[in-house]
């Protein structure tokens, strides 16, 4: 399938940024989107770049009433010699499993990254150029069919928008702190944890606001049966540095699977750091902090790349980490993967993709 583009006139083009330290996450948009439509029968149809502009729903579109709506984050970086994107197959891949579960028609990962290129190109000029910004992409499906029996719809919309981002956290890189919550929780077994569904993040805002509201960054959830072990942490993966060991949740099915996380245990294990995707209590980092042998930890994801975690709220007290300072194994995390996103090292994994 040919891409038609309908470009923007010029009188519709926005000014771009021009202070790239107050960018921010998620406010600025660019001027074009891509969208393509599906209807059962007939398949994906009409793939199209045009100029960015609000939806036209039918109030009944299924997604506003029964959440059937997928999404994916990616970024493309202005880099030494090009334009990168950095392992986007394993977010298309992530974004079909998502779709999968949900019922959802699945996407030619061909078509998908074309279409990714093609939008990336056009919008160019928008990619920002200082370290740690990028342009964030925001690849989206809807069940768009006006109906309200619950079944899965037969009318689809995906899109992808993009815009320029800074930081994910107010705090920048400094590091972040955090509430763990014994009350609510993320997802359950069985449930959609693993799919990136906008359900999942609408489930999570309640205890985050209860959190931002006592002064902490991001919720750490606990697993839903016993909420007892660590799982996720606002919207990205969680690690701790225990003694010598590198640890994380396994991929049980509910936590998310993330491309940063999988980058991270990847890298420290070509380092010779002993990584560890185990279940990992609360009692266990409690006594971790108590007895000196947590030295790190941090949330890892596309947005907010590797971000620190100076201090843990449990039980009504807080627990510095690290003294509240960035550990080393974060520091060089967080180095060595934007060295290898924005092409200032070599990439000996083939993640990235240079796509001008
Ligand atoms: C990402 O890391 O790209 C995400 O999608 C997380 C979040 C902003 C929802």
């Amino acid at each position: 399938m040919d891409i038609k583009v309908i470009h923007a006139p010029p009188e519709r083009r926005k000014a771009k940024p021009t202070d790239e330290a107050k960018l921010g996450f998620g406010r600025i948009f660019t001027d074009h989107f891509f969208t393509m439509s599906y209807h059962a029968g007939r398949g994906w149809h009409d793939p199209l770049i045009e100029p960015c502009r609000p939806l036209d729903l039918h109030p009944t579109a299924m997604c506003l009433h029964y959440a059937q709506e997928i999404f994916e984050g990616m970024k493309a970086y202005r880099g030494k010699g090009g334009i990168f994107l950095f392992r986007p197959l394993e977010n298309i891949r992530r974004m079909n499993v998502s779709a999968e579960r949900l019922c959802m028609p699945q996407i030619d990962e061909d078509l998908f990254l074309e279409a990714l290129r093609k939008l990336i190109l056009l919008e160019k000029d928008w990619i920002p150029h200082g370290s740690g910004t990028s342009l964030y992409i925001r690849p989206t499906m809807i069940a768009t069919e006006p109906a309200l029996g619950v079944h899965p719809a037969s009318e689809y919309l995906f899109f992808i928008i993009t815009g320029p981002v800074g930081a994910y956290y107010p705090e920048g890189f400094s590091p972040t702190k955090i509430f763990v919550t014994e009350e609510y929780s993320r997802a359950a077994p069985g449930g959609t944890g693993n799919c990136k569904a906008g359900g999942n993040y609408a489930a999570s805002l309640y205890a985050s606001e209860i959190a931002k509201k006592m002064g902490y960054t991001q919720v750490l959830w606990l697993d839903a049966v016993e909420r007892k072990y660590v799982e996720e942490v606002g919207t990205s993966n969680m690690f701790f540095v225990i003694g010598e060991e590198l640890i994380t949740a396994p991929l049980t099915g509910t936590i998310l699977p993330g491309v940063t996380r999988d980058s991270v245990i990847r890298l420290a294990k070509s380092w010779g750091v002993k990584v560890a995707e185990r279940r990992l209590s609360m009692d266990e980092v409690m006594e971790a902090i108590a007895g000196g042998a947590l030295r790190e930890a941090f949330a890892s994801g596309t947005a907010a790349i590797v971000s620190p975690v100076g201090l843990i709220y449990f039980r009504g007290k807080e627990h510095p980490i690290n003294e509240g300072k960035t550990g080393s194994l974060t520091e060089r995390l967080y180095n060595e993967i934007l060295k290898i996103q924005y092409g200032q090292k070599d990439d000996p994994f083939g993640w990235r993709i240079k796509i001008d």
